[in-house]
């Protein structure tokens, strides 16, 4: 008894993490996995071919996806590495289910089962599998780490033989894991740090690391513990307030994100125009549209008095520590698949019925049909009974019981 499991090199040629590390490659074999990992896969994240032991290395990405049980990726394979998986193997990891509908009509009509991880149900159960928490992580660190870099002042006060000069102003939106990391990483450079976010049990969090929560008397919870939308008018109350915070700031960072849509726009183009000459921000929003007015992704460019940065893929740049987190959270997702060797979907499992995207050739997960306006066929009918309800099944219910708001 046992399985194969590949990892193939990443698609995106940028990508610096592996979700392989040398434990995590121990602990697979004692659950009875064989490796297949494409040569070259490891190498960015300074993971050698010698630190993972017994391995089957092979050259080519086809020959991972056609030879395995079981893949592990970092962001989706192309569309050729998909065509070669096995029909029944399954595919595990950050997938961006809601950017591309085609894969994700591939991935069904070629019986793939694959679980994306941006799916994952926030709940205790599922913390030690959450890539977005431990690549969060990374990424507010590193928003932190950018800031301080460019901005024309020193994050801590400093006193000289000459005088003081007084600490940076920080201004975080956005509190979920990434932004509370960024100002814990501000507030320990010795930034006066300030935060801000929709769901009002930030307030304590943002509190607890030494920062001032900004009421602006907004809140939004939507499902799943996530932030919903704003309405026009709550846009407008959020901006005034914090358009006066915005503008006493010389960093600004954010943070703010809504599953399944577009990063809100938070800051307008008036009020990035009010910002102090030389004030820095960087948008970790950029990839998915930006809450900044003039972000643009993977550049920085300049917007009125303000120098602001878009980066992108954040947890790349520092791929030691964000693969070993990966890895491991790749490992306990997907230990509970395996028995004596054997593995087995179990749809009953509230986490792994949370993560699917596909299954058993259809588009699995609600919100993700809902948002790519893909609507699987309905099975047919057993042959005796009519063919008159056009109600959707429970599952096909719309995305406010899956997460959206
Ligand atoms: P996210 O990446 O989805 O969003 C980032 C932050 O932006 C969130 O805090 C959100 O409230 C905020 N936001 C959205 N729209 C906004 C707006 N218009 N203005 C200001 N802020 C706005 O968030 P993340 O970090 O993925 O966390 C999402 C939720 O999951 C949170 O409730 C968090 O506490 C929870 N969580 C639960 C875990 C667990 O129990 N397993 C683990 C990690 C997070």
């Amino acid at each position: 008894m046992g399985f194969v499991l590949g990892i193939p090199a990443s698609a995106d040629p940028a990508e610096r993490r592996t979700p392989i590390v040398p434990d995590v490659a121990i602990k697979l074999r004692a659950l009875g996995a064989t490796l297949l990992i494409e040569s070259g896969a490891t190498r960015s994240a300074n993971v050698t071919e010698h630190d993972l032991g017994e391995v089957t290395w092979v050259p080519s990405t086809r020959e991972v996806m056609a030879g395995s049980d079981v893949v592990w990726t970092i962001g989706p394979p192309d569309a050729e590495a998909l065509a070669a998986l096995r029909p029944g193997s399954i595919l595990i990891g950050t997938l961006a289910p809601f950017a591309d509908a085609g894969r994700v009509r591939q991935l069904a009509s070629d019986g793939v089962n694959s679980f994306a991880l941006e799916l994952l149900p926030r709940i205790s159960r599922a913390q030690s599998m959450d890539v977005l928490s431990s690549q969060g992580a990374a990424s507010g660190y590193q928003c932190a780490l950018i800031a301080a870099a460019r901005c024309p002042k020193f994050f801590p006060m400093l006193t000289y033989a000459a005088g003081t000069v007084r600490p940076a102003r920080v201004l975080v939106i956005g509190a979920g894991v990434a932004g509370l990391q960024a100002i814990a990483t501000a507030k320990r450079l010795g930034a006066i740090v300030e935060g801000y976010d929709v769901r009002p049990e930030t307030k304590e969090q943002i509190e607890s690391l030494g920062a001032k929560f900004v009421d602006t008397g907004v809140a939004a919870v939507g499902e799943g513990g996530y932030a919903r939308e704003l309405t026009e008018a709550e846009r407008e109350a959020q901006e005034a307030k914090l358009g006066k915070a915005i503008a006493q700031c010389d960093v600004l960072i954010t943070t703010a994100a809504v599953p399944g849509k577009q990063a809100p726009l938070i800051v307008s183009e008036m009020v990035v125009n009010a910002m102090r000459p030389g004030a820095v921000v960087v948008d970790m929003a950029a990839e998915q549209g930006g809450n900044v007015f003039g972000t643009v992704a993977g550049r920085e460019v300049r917007v009125g008095p303000a120098h602001v940065v878009g980066p992108v893929n954040l947890p790349s740049r520092m791929p030691a520590h964000t693969s070993e987190m990966f890895a491991k959270n790749l490992y306990n997702f997907t230990a509970p698949l395996v028995s004596e060797g054997v593995l087995a979907i179990d749809t009953s499992d509230e986490v792994l019925a949370g993560t699917a995207l596909t299954l058993d050739g259809t588009v699995a997960h609600p919100l993700v049909r809902r948002v790519l306006d893909l609507e699987n066929p309905p099975p047919p009918p057993p042959a005796d009974l009519p063919t008159t309800s056009s109600e959707p099944a429970a599952s096909e219910q719309p995305a406010e019981a899956q997460g959206e708001a």
